[in-house]
């Protein structure tokens, strides 16, 4: 699957841009804040119907004016689709699928298999396990449609039971039956979707370990764990236990909206010993173990978006990770990078052919 051409108005700071690509690697070149990961983030858009940086899509709009669309034509099992988004303010968005609106945005996700690796991933490893649940959630649903509408289910019931035991702590009653309805959601929910993220992590781990060796050029071990307490034994029992302190706390203190993804270089968490070399080299194992997952589940090879790849990379990983990605197994990619020469060195030593597009200001030109 890959992506044809590209036309734009009004993203952020692109006004216009009507581009075709090659269905190998795609460069994007230019200043600090030309546009570059604007350019990705479009592209982004439209597999996800959402940027990747701004959940409020009016901030996506281009200053002072009053919309934006966007349309890709692509290229997928031979077929062609073509999928469109136009937004006005205070307007409901408009998608897509060869002409045909969508009735619910979460029908699109899928469709077009993506994957993103950015310098704003570090949150993964700097920020909290809300983070690390929101990554595993973002890949599991994108090949698992039951998994979204399973979480959604789980996190109504969530909110439900906590507001009951608030209820509880304030009028001072302890009356179990009435929490049992929720229990049974939380317990039979939680337990679908803590398969799934454990069937996720299991299938990825042996793969992110083989990219993180190869990358680091074999120097330093790393590891993934899944934490759930759902893996220490009866969930029910532990829910049941925990109801007196939950009705003090007044929220639900144990849960599959609890689990966290330790990662782990050596024996210790990498957010406190990793050097931000080893850093950005684990999330790139972490992003590239995620591609090939999805191949196995979509039966698509994704499009893969390298925002600053190279930046805080040694020529070594570099160098391996640019060979990895040119390679089969792979498909259409984008790369932005600030410094053309550079970039240029890197891809002709893959001996791919490849687009080089400059960008400017907001206006991007194919060379
Ligand atoms: N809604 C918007 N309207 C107009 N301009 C916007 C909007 N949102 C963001 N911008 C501008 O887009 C620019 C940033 O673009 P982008 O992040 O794509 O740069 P970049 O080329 O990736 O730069 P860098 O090399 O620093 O990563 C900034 O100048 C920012 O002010
Ligand atoms: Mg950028």
């Amino acid at each position: 699957m890959h992506l044809k051409q590209l036309h734009l108005i009004n993203y952020k700071n692109l006004e216009q841009a009507e581009l075709e690509f090659s269905p190998g690697i795609n460069c994007f070149v230019g200043e600090n804040g030309a546009g570059k990961t604007n350019l990705l983030d479009s592209i982004y858009y439209l597999s996800f119907c959402k940027s990747y940086f701004s959940a409020i899509d009016s901030q996506n709009i281009k200053h002072d004016e009053s919309f934006f669309m966007m349309q890709g034509i692509y290229e997928r099992h031979e077929e062609e689709e073509t999928i469109y988004c136009g937004i006005k303010r205070q307007q409901k968005k408009q998608f897509k699928r060869n002409k045909k609106e969508y009735s619910k945005l979460a029908d699109h996700i899928g469709l077009l298999p993506l994957v993103v690796i950015s310098p704003s991933d570090e949150q993964l490893i700097g920020e909290g396990s809300d983070q690390r649940r929101k990554y595993i959630d973002g890949v599991v649903s994108q090949y698992n449609k039951s998994y979204l509408e399973h979480l959604m289910r789980y996190n109504r019931a969530l909110v439900q039971r906590n507001a009951l035991l608030k209820k509880m702590r304030e009028e001072r009653i302890s009356d179990y039956s009435m929490l049992e309805l929720w229990d049974e959601q939380l317990i039979n929910l939680g337990e679908k979707i803590y398969n799934q993220r454990l069937a996720f992590i299991e299938e990825l781990v042996p793969v992110f370990k083989h990219y993180y060796a190869f990358i680091s050029g074999g120097r330093e071990v790393v590891e993934l764990q899944y934490k759930s307490h759902y893996k220490r034994g009866e969930f029910r029992e532990q829910l049941v236990e925990s109801r007196d302190r939950d009705i003090i706390l007044g929220y639900t203190t144990k849960g599959i909206h609890k689990d966290d993804l330790e990662l782990l270089l050596g024996e210790y968490s990498i957010k406190k010993i990793g050097s931000q070399g080893q850093k950005k080299t684990f999330l790139i194992a972490l992003k590239l173990a995620q591609y090939e997952f999805l191949v196995q589940h979509s039966g698509l090879k994704p499009i893969l978006l390298l925002d600053d790849i190279f930046d805080k990379l040694d020529e070594g990983r570099g160098n391996r990770l640019i060979q990895m990605v040119a390679e089969d197994k792979f498909n259409q990619i984008f790369i932005t990078d600030t410094r053309k020469a550079h970039l240029e060195e890197f891809i002709t030593a893959t001996g791919k052919a490849y687009k080089m597009f400059n960008v400017t200001n907001g206006a991007v030109n194919p060379e």
